[in-house]
């Protein structure tokens, strides 16, 4: 399925196809070049909520970056800022995510939110819980289980980077649109280079803590963070499956 591939060197398993690779020692490679079409990225995503410990090479995170500029934007300002944690600053972001969330601190996001969906939205919502619940054993009735699934997103679910993706704060729901894009093309190109990841509006519950680590100006909100890295197929959250609806539930098509 996966031709003409260009791979990372690291030892002698130069061969084997990184998406088959079941561990990830430090002399495993990885793709330098994508290694699937648009299609395939776009339709093989899911969001991965468990991660190999080793890092995306530098090379390989600044070619994903760099073509996710190519983002379209309103009047092309490219208003998405990116801000990239990886090791200790990574590990230290996680750490104060994970007291406040455990502590119980209240959130002080920048932009509001809907926080209850209703009817077929609400249905949805449930659904996805349900979908992910379900493959991480977590019952119904398992207060705790649920607890523990919420706490995975502060812990970045063990990724080893996070990017937190803002915008001027004054900038409304139209430029917020621009990052959006930016955020799946982005999740693509990574998609295409085996680079997994889960977007995560839990991310943007203390964004003082992302200003803080990125030594930021108070004009710069934060909209969501993403964990990215190698997918542990090992984690039992990796296996959830979400549905769509049918095309005409969201299209509409008139001559
Ligand atoms: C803007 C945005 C925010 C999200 N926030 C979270 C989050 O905080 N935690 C989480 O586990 N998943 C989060 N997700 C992942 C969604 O649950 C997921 O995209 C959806 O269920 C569809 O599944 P799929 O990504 O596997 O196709 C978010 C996705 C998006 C696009």
């Amino acid at each position: 399925m996966i031709k003409n591939m260009l791979f990372h060197k690291r030892d002698e398993l130069a061969n084997v196809d990184p998406l088959q690779i079941k561990r990830f020692p430090e002399n495993t490679m990885v793709p330098i070049k994508p290694t699937m079409p648009l299609i395939d990225a776009v339709t093989t995503r899911r969001s991965i909520r468990g991660f190999l410990p080793e890092s995306v090479p530098q090379e390989v995170l600044e070619h994903v970056f760099e073509i996710a500029q190519q983002a379209p934007s309103n009047c092309n300002t490219q208003p998405w800022k990116a801000y990239v944690a990886s090791g200790e600053t990574k590990e230290n972001l996680r750490r104060k995510f994970l007291a406040r969330q455990q502590n119980g601190v209240p959130g002080n996001p920048d932009f509001s939110y809907v926080s209850r969906f209703d009817g077929d939205y609400r249905t949805r919502q449930v659904e996805c819980a349900v979908a992910l619940y379900n493959e991480m054993g977590i019952t119904r009735d398992d207060k705790e289980g649920r607890l523990r699934a919420v706490r995975r997103n502060f812990e970045f679910f063990d990724a080893p980077h996070i990017v937190f993706l803002g915008m001027e704060r004054e900038f409304g729901a139209t430029i917020a649109l621009d990052v959006g894009i930016y955020a799946q093309t982005l999740m693509l190109t990574m998609q295409a280079f085996g680079i997994s990841s889960c977007a995560m509006g839990s991310m943007r519950t203390y964004p003082d803590l992302v200003r803080e680590t990125f030594e930021l100006d108070d004009q710069t909100g934060i909209l969501l963070g993403i964990s990215f890295g190698y997918e542990d197929p090992e984690v039992d959250a990796n296996r959830t499956q979400t549905v769509r609806e049918p095309l005409n539930n969201s299209v509409m098509f008139r001559d």
